[in-house]
């Protein structure tokens, strides 16, 4: 009783002093929310389950610009197209910087990395590395085709071993997609009951739990609650030892097998470069702790957001079953007697790719993209926005926007299709309002490796299942129904994997 009332104290001091030190912005600001309370802010009424239905549901009362504060921290929102974009693309350097978050500082290595890090010459050196080496192995490559080849031939017996009867797919979905990122980044694939597997499914869990943006927020607030028992921050820990072991281990396997003639996948490219540029000497080189990173980055960032799409795109397909038998037929048109496909097959399908885009429209599951800080003193929308102020872009509004998309609470891929069936083109008003990925300086390193992967895995699976909802425990596969941990994802639930009898499939 006695600690509980101290920490009561040293919260409301700290809070004191961080309010009273504060210096109030000048200028033509973006509207208050109001019902702002000195010292605490916007908090009440705000729903800290589903943050970004409370900021969207203000947007439509203050408009498209507004700011609230939390705590002493003033932060801008921006809630329309045209606003992100401006702020993303035509102000990318006004707006490239990471806020300092605690939490994610700490899971991440203090943000030497690229997703946390903040803008700056080594910055953009890894940045730009990591795109050229993920390009180089991405596809194309026999061996890398070939893991993933025999990832989509796992996938489809496991599913297979099913029987049709009502399972969860998450699991096996998410080690699958994980396989699909380690082939380029590691060159190498894991059985789905390898140990290390089975460790960083519960890492990601850790992560989430710790790292979400409401659960442990006093962490953010305050880093010193740290100091005493604090269960977000165990978890925090524990999340970190783990995918430090993953980490070391599969390190220690590259550094061992390393052919310095022959590289094999991003990590080999990168190690490679950062042994060339220790030896000679170069300026600004690539080191192993930056490999490291980037390791971690790639892995955290890539697998839970195309995990999420993937079993979400599966619930959706068993609640839509006409959507789904057109674009089964579309893909036994294009694949005729295969049963796997390839990249290269992506082309001659564009209702699967518009029905991915529309999965990552509809579901938007980073809804509130990630934070934003300003470089410099900046203007949106006519409104000054100061330098270092925390910027949150609301992809939830932009994708669910009823003056951009009709009916945006309907699952319909054809919006991204002409009416000859091709895609419609990227400046069209909706490819451009479509922003899953961010854009600008600090636009998503994966979108390519996502939406191949993606591509992938949705056609083996509408290939040689169909998918229908579970009878015993049926479910919604409505995104204002999902649970927000580090990302929106679906409430756990089950489905039913029917394998396609071989004529129908084939049927041309
Ligand atoms: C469906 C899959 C994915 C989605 C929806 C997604 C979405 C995003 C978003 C919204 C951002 C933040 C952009 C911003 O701050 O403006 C981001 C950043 C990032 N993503 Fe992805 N991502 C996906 C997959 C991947 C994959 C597969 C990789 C790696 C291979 C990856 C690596 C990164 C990195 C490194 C960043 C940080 C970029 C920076 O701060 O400059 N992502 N992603």
């Amino acid at each position: 009783m006695e600690l509980a009332a101290a920490l009561v104290a040293a919260a409301l001091i700290a809070l004191f002093i961080r309010y009273t030190t504060r210096k109030s912005p000048k200028g033509n600001l973006p509207p208050l929310v109001p019902g702002c309370i000195p010292l605490i802010g916007n908090v009440i009424g705000f729903n800290r389950k589903c943050p970004h239905f409370t900021l969207t549901d203000w947007a439509r009362k203050y408009g498209d610009i507004f700011r609230f504060k939390v705590l002493g921290e003033t932060i801008v929102v921006l809630n329309s197209s045209d606003y992100v974009r401006d702020a993303l693309i035509y102000k990318a350097d006004d707006f490239a910087g990471r806020p300092f978050l605690f939490r994610v500082h700490y899971g991440f290595h203090y943000a030497k990395d690229i997703i946390f890090g903040s803008i700056s010459t080594k910055w953009l050196l890894m940045k730009r590395y990591a795109a050229q080496f993920l390009r180089a192995y991405t596809s194309g490559l026999a061996d890398i085709d070939g893991l993933v080849e025999e990832e989509l031939n796992i996938l489809v017996r496991l599913f297979n071993e099913k029987n049709a009867v009502d399972f969860d797919p998450s699991l096996i979905l998410m080690t699958a997609v994980v396989n699909g990122i380690t082939a380029s980044l590691l060159g190498k694939r894991y059985n789905h009951d390898h140990p290390l597997m089975v460790e960083y499914k519960s890492t990601t869990r850790l992560f989430s739990e710790s790292c979400s943006s409401v659960q442990g927020m006093e962490l953010d607030l305050f880093p010193w609650l740290r100091f005493l028992p604090n269960t977000t921050f165990v978890k925090l820990n524990q999340a970190r030892d783990q995918i430090d072991h993953f980490v070391d281990t599969e390190l220690a396997e590259i550094n061992s097998k390393l052919d310095h003639q022959n590289p094999k996948c991003m990590l080999d490219a990168f190690l490679i470069k950062a042994m060339e540029d220790e030896k000679n000497a170069v300026q600004l080189p690539i080191t192993s702790a930056d490999v490291r990173c980037i390791f971690v980055d790639i892995l955290v960032s890539g697998t839970l957001t195309s995990s999420i799409a993937m079993s979400s795109f599966v619930l959706i397909m068993a609640q839509h079953q006409d959507l789904q038998r057109d674009l089964q037929s579309q893909v036994d048109r294009t694949l005729g007697k295969r049963k796997i496909p390839t990249p290269s097959d992506r082309k001659s399908m564009p209702l699967i790719e518009a029905a991915m885009l529309e999965t990552l429209r509809f579901i938007s599951h980073i809804p509130l993209n990630l934070p934003h800080f300003t470089m410099c003193d900046t203007q949106v929308g006519g409104y000054d926005i100061p330098k270092d102020t925390m910027v949150m872009l609301n992809l939830w509004a932009v994708h669910h926007d009823p003056r951009i998309w009709d009916e945006p609470w309907k699952f319909n891929p054809n919006r991204f299709l002409d009416a000859s069936g091709n895609p419609v083109s990227n400046d069209h008003v909706l490819r451009k309002s479509l922003l899953p990925f961010g854009a600008g300086r600090r636009m998503c390193l994966g979108e390519s490796l996502a939406r191949e992967r993606l591509f992938l895995f949705a056609t083996v699976l509408l290939r040689n299942f169909t998918f229908l909802p579970s009878i015993s425990t049926p479910s919604t596969c409505d995104p204002c129904d999902f649970d927000l941990g580090l990302i929106l994802e679906p409430k756990p639930f089950q489905i039913r994997a029917e394998p396609r009898k071989v004529s129908e499939s084939y049927e041309q």
